[in-house]
């Protein structure tokens, strides 16, 4: 009976089902999978029906672009314990994510939005910088999976007390975690501690490095707007996407750039020279520090929020003068392509680098968007990276 249930429950994943559909299509009783984790007696002909119904499935469906691609069998899809950066991946990896999420963008839009595919694993979120979307989507993400999931916030931590973030790690080790999530205002500080933990880690933002997930999702989300649109989206290519804001800063520019580089689409950085690396050229994105002409034609623009708690001494000389050469208006957003689309990680400065009559444009801005997806990416990576731990047939011996 469990056996059968983590067959349907791994069906649906890999068809991008929800369990009601499954119910529905198999048996014309959709009610029927949560009625059988509920105790509902299962005759042997119905589980018998069930399997024919999985087995002959893939036969009468039309391949899917998400669905239809081919990845290196079990493991060697996604052969990382850790997700530390994009940096680390190759494209074929990333797209696996993205695919992987899939199922779970359709069952986060239903009205029962739990699986107990990880049911009995702890997974450990330990904050130590301030977030709203990656904290509460890592948490709302464990737990629709039926994870147990426990937030560590440094404010109230003993890190207060000055503990290391090598004790801290050790301690959270100790307490047997299945998946431990970190966000740290130091570059690094996640490898760290992946470095000394049994289980694997997830990178939520680490300084200026790195911030994977949020990449991630904004291709979910662009994949998305696209496809919406009746584009083309298993790939970027063609694509010209501007980044504009605090690149210096922005881990979310850093893991945008290789990501979206990755999935072939162009992609030109602006900020003022203040707040532009040197040297950005190398990772092969074009530099620009005037805004208009770094909107020419652009398909995408990806506002940045200014960072100003990474900020010591003065990188603008004000809010005011910022908006007016760095601001994205509904005025500027005309140089883009007719149709740009919109985006920002968030959290927004409306009126510093964003005009809210832009940020909220109902047919260009996809920022709830990413928002919604970022629920979806995080619960394909919390399943990915926890096969080993839960036994999946072909990710015994994953990293
Ligand atoms: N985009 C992002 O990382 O937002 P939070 O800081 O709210 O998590």
């Amino acid at each position: 009976m469990q056996d059968l249930l983590l067959e349907i429950e791994q069906f649906c994943l890999r068809n991008g089902m929800s369990e009601t559909r499954f119910g529905e299509l198999a048996l014309n009783d959709k009610p029927f999978v949560s009625q059988l984790k509920h105790g509902r007696d299962l005759r042997g002909s119905t589980a018998a029906r069930l399997r024919q119904f999985m087995a002959e499935y893939g036969a009468h469906q039309p391949a899917d672009a998400a669905t239809a691609r081919e990845y290196p069998a079990g493991s060697l899809a996604f052969p990382h314990r850790d997700l530390l950066g994009i940096s680390q991946l190759e494209r074929h990896e990333i797209l696996y994510l993205l695919d992987q999420a899939e199922p779970w963008v359709e069952l986060n839009r239903q009205s029962t939005k739990h699986t107990d595919l990880l049911s009995g694993l702890t997974i450990i979120n330990a904050f130590f910088e301030n977030s709203t979307r990656t904290l509460l989507s890592f948490e709302i993400a464990g737990k629709r999976l039926g994870a147990d999931v426990v937030n560590m916030h440094a404010a109230t931590s003993s890190v207060k007390k000055g503990e290391t973030l090598i004790d801290t790690a050790i301690t959270l080790n100790a307490m047997r975690a299945d998946a431990i999530v970190i966000r740290h205002a130091s570059s690094g500080a996640t490898q760290l501690i992946a470095s000394k933990v049994d289980c694997p880690v997830l990178n939520a933002g680490d300084g200026q490095h790195e911030h994977p997930t949020q990449a991630l999702l904004d291709a979910l989300a662009l994949r998305h707007a696209l496809r919406a649109r009746g584009q083309a989206a298993d790939d970027f290519t063609g694509l010209t996407v501007t980044i504009c804001g605090d690149i210096l800063h922005s881990r979310v520019a850093r893991s945008n750039v290789l990501c979206l580089q990755a999935l072939g689409a162009t992609v030109r950085l602006c900020a003022p020279p203040a707040l532009m690396p040197v040297g950005i050229e190398q990772v092969g994105a074009q530099p620009f520090h005037d805004f208009d002409a770094s909107l020419d034609g652009a398909d995408v623009v990806m506002m940045l929020r200014l960072q100003t708690e990474r900020m010591s001494g003065q990188f603008i000389p004000s809010a005011r003068e910022y908006h007016h050469l760095y601001g994205l208006t509904q005025k500027r957003l005309k140089q883009a392509a007719p149709d740009a689309l919109v985006m920002h990680p968030g959290p927004m400065n409306r009126g510093v680098e964003i005009d809210s009559d832009v940020a909220d444009m109902l047919d260009r801005s996809i920022i709830t968007r990413q928002v919604e997806m970022g629920v979806a990416i995080r619960m394909a990576c919390l399943e990915v990276l926890t096969r080993r731990a839960r036994g999946v047939a072909g990710w015994e011996g994953a990293a």
